[in-house]
């Protein structure tokens, strides 16, 4: 198949995205798709185009580097924006896409995960990996997916949404500390964890860097865990072991940080409310072809954190190791996603 492997953008994850943009697209080449990859807002490659079929043919694209720590911040995304390309997407990309059999989704972050591209590809018939734009909108949300968990009486923490606007933190009917993110991110971007009225106020001013409205959440204790979903199948989960501190940026990101165990060591029962808590999650969230759903689990029960419509494929991330575990190679993985694609 031709396919175009979409990653970068103009969102604060652009650099992981890139590096599962560049493992996906390797992958599939491996698998023998004709994949190239595009950075949806650059459109790197595509300045010299003169022949849209010729692009599916060129070099192979380079090997994913462990993650730098450089994030963009609004004030770098709009200097991004005012230094040439213009819009979502860059010069040629649709086009680009519109040739190609299918999309697949690299993308990570705000406009690449919200639901945006998704809705102006369905608008030129393309077809593209991962879910549509209502789910992506709503599963990038963390307002909105939290109130649909709460609704399907699936556990998820308690919260208050605070607007940058807003004059004072809502009263909350649960105390310190609490865990502060912009509703709409990912990655732990601007997320940091609060103990007092102080801490929270530094870490809302951080979290508004990235989004207008944050929410403050009651901090879950007890084992993280991690379960993927691929085509109506769950995958064994993951647990997430860090070795000092928490699962942020770095530890998400750079090597030997933390441990993984997979499939996960838990008693089979709660084995297996976790995947049918996960599988239940991607129903209510209306996603599709795949999805990531993260857990805490402690003597309170099995909380979903969140819900991810795509997932990291860099080397590092979750859902590929899961994979690998229940035999399925990484191009494996990434053949799946594309021929499971329904629409
Ligand atoms: N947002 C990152 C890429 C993840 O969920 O893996
Ligand atoms: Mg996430």
């Amino acid at each position: 198949m031709k396919i175009v492997v979409l990653a970068g953008g103009r969102s604060p994850e652009r650099n992981v995205s890139l590096s599962s943009g560049i493992k996906i697209t390797n992958a599939l080449r491996e698998k023998g798709h004709q994949a190239v990859l595009i950075d949806l807002f650059l459109g790197d490659q595509l300045q010299d185009v003169t022949n849209i079929d010729e692009i599916f043919d060129r070099k192979p694209a380079p090997q994913p580097k462990v993650i730098s720590d450089e994030i963009l911040t609004n004030a770098a995304i709009n200097k991004l924006r005012t230094d040439g390309t213009r819009g979502l997407f860059g010069p040629n990309v649709l086009k680009i896409c519109q040739a190609a059999d299918i999309v697949f989704l690299g993308l990570h972050g705000e406009d690449g995960e919200n639901g945006k591209v998704q809705a102006v590809l369905d608008t030129f018939d393309v077809r593209y990996t991962g879910s549509d734009p209502l789910s992506s909108a709503m599963v990038m949300n963390k307002k909105i997916s939290k109130e649909l968990l709460f609704q399907n009486k699936i556990k998820t923490a308690r919260y208050v949404a605070v607007s940058k606007n807003d004059a004072e933190v809502p009263p909350m009917d649960f105390g310190f500390p609490v865990v502060v993110k912009p509703t709409s991110g990912g990655s732990s971007i601007g997320m940091h964890f609060a103990h007092d009225a102080n801490e929270l106020n530094s870490a809302l001013a951080d979290a508004f860097r990235f989004d207008n409205e944050a929410l403050v959440e009651e901090f879950i204790s007890g084992r993280e865990f991690s379960l993927g979903i691929v085509n109506g199948i769950a995958l064994p989960g993951i647990e997430i072991k860090v070795n000092d501190g928490w699962y942020d940026f770095e530890h998400k990101f750079q090597d030997n940080k933390t441990t993984f165990v997979t499939p996960p060591d838990l008693p089979d029962d709660v084995h297996e409310e976790m995947k049918s808590i996960a599988l239940k999650t991607f129903k209510v969230l209306e996603m599709a072809n795949y999805g990531r759903i993260d857990f805490f689990v402690n003597a309170d029960g099995i909380f979903v954190i969140e819900a991810n419509t795509l997932p990291g494929m860099t080397p590092l991330s979750l859902l590929p190791q899961e994979a690998v575990a229940d035999g399925i190679s990484y191009p494996e993985l990434c053949d799946q996603i594309v021929n499971g694609k329904v629409v």
